[in-house]
């Protein structure tokens, strides 16, 4: 006779499955609304340095007790040779996915959809001189990805990075990677003296005061930086912040004569919502 199995051994309880679930190797908060981390990368993801994909947790169970997943897009902050990935993040307090994504910590699982897509990528601009990133706020994460690819730097001959920020604690996390990028055993070679950083505040003295845009309209960010104002010949821009941001520097952009591009129509600039307001 076999022998029975003894009834008292616990039930396993049934987890959710978190669907193309990646652990977090690393979390640092910047501010009180800003913190970035970092997780592992699932083997098969291919991405273009500037892209975004759809991260985020598993949502409340409904009436029903079903789950479902809640995600937001994320632009991947980690350059694509990267062998992890890494997101710069706000934290809306009562936003559905950050008032939660803030309290991961190492270990903790996220959901990544393993579809990158995206404009902010040198495949959408065609070859030029001088590359411009524009960005405020998180808007500074696809150009966290772009200014550690080597392709921005074999490209150009010069690469200029603006970020305007309300405080100056919401740059530490561009003036951190930016002020270890020429230490960087991969790229910091490459680099070279090709890469400005032109921090602006507007609500927090700071070397540097104003908007980016009335800093271009008198001229006063090209005199500091010595460079003339933007042309079609050698220049090429991304640009990266709110919505009023965006339109804002596409019309200057254009009155610089420069064309918007695409993945499939490649021209002088391109642009990308940091976010949906
Ligand atoms: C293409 C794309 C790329 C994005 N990349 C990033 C990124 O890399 N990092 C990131 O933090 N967010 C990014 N976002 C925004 C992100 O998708 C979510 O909106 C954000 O994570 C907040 O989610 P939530 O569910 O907590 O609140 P939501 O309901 O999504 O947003 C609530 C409100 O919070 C404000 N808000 C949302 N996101 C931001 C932000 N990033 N900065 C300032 N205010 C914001 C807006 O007023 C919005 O209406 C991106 C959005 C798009 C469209
Ligand atoms: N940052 C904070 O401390 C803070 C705190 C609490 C809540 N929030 C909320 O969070 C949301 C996002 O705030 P955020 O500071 O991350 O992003 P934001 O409002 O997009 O501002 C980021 C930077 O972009 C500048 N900017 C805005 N519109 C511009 C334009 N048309 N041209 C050029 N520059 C422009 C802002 O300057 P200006 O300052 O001149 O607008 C600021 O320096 C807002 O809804 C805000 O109410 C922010």
């Amino acid at each position: 006779m076999t022998e029975m199995t003894p009834v008292t051994e616990a039930k396993p309880v049934k987890l959710p499955t978190l669907p193309d679930a990646q652990t977090v190797t690393m979390v640092k908060h910047w501010t009180d609304r800003l913190f970035s981390f970092r997780v592992t990368r699932p083997a098969s993801l291919r991405f273009r340095s500037g892209e975004f994909v759809m991260i985020g947790l598993m949502g409340e169970p409904d009436a029903n007790g079903k789950q479902k997943p809640l995600l937001r897009a994320y632009s991947i902050a980690s350059p694509s040779w990267d062998e992890e990935l890494e997101f710069y993040s706000i934290k809306v307090p009562d936003g559905p996915l950050t008032s939660r994504l803030q309290h991961i910590e190492v270990g903790d699982k996220i959901i990544l959809r393993p579809k990158p897509v995206g404009t902010l990528v040198h495949d959408a601009i065609l070859p030029g001189k001088r590359l411009w990133f524009f960005a405020t706020g998180t808007g500074f994460a696809p150009f966290a990805s772009l200014l550690r690819e080597p392709q921005t730097y074999e490209d150009y001959d010069e690469v200029i990075i603006t970020h305007t920020c309300r405080e100056v604690g919401e740059l530490a996390y561009g003036a951190e990677l930016i002020a270890g990028l020429k230490d960087d055993p991969l790229i910091g070679e490459l680099i070279g003296d090709k890469l400005r950083y032109y921090p602006t505040t507007t609500r927090e003295q700071s070397p540097k005061m104003g908007r980016i845009t009335d800093l271009m309209r008198s001229g006063e960010a090209f005199r500091d930086l010595g460079v003339a104002p933007i042309n079609r010949e050698t220049d090429r821009a991304m640009v990266c912040g709110n919505l009023a941001f965006n339109i804002e520097l596409k019309e200057m952009l254009e009155g610089y004569g420069l064309r918007e591009g695409a993945n499939s129509d490649p021209k002088e600039y391109v642009v990308e919502k940091a976010f949906v307001d």
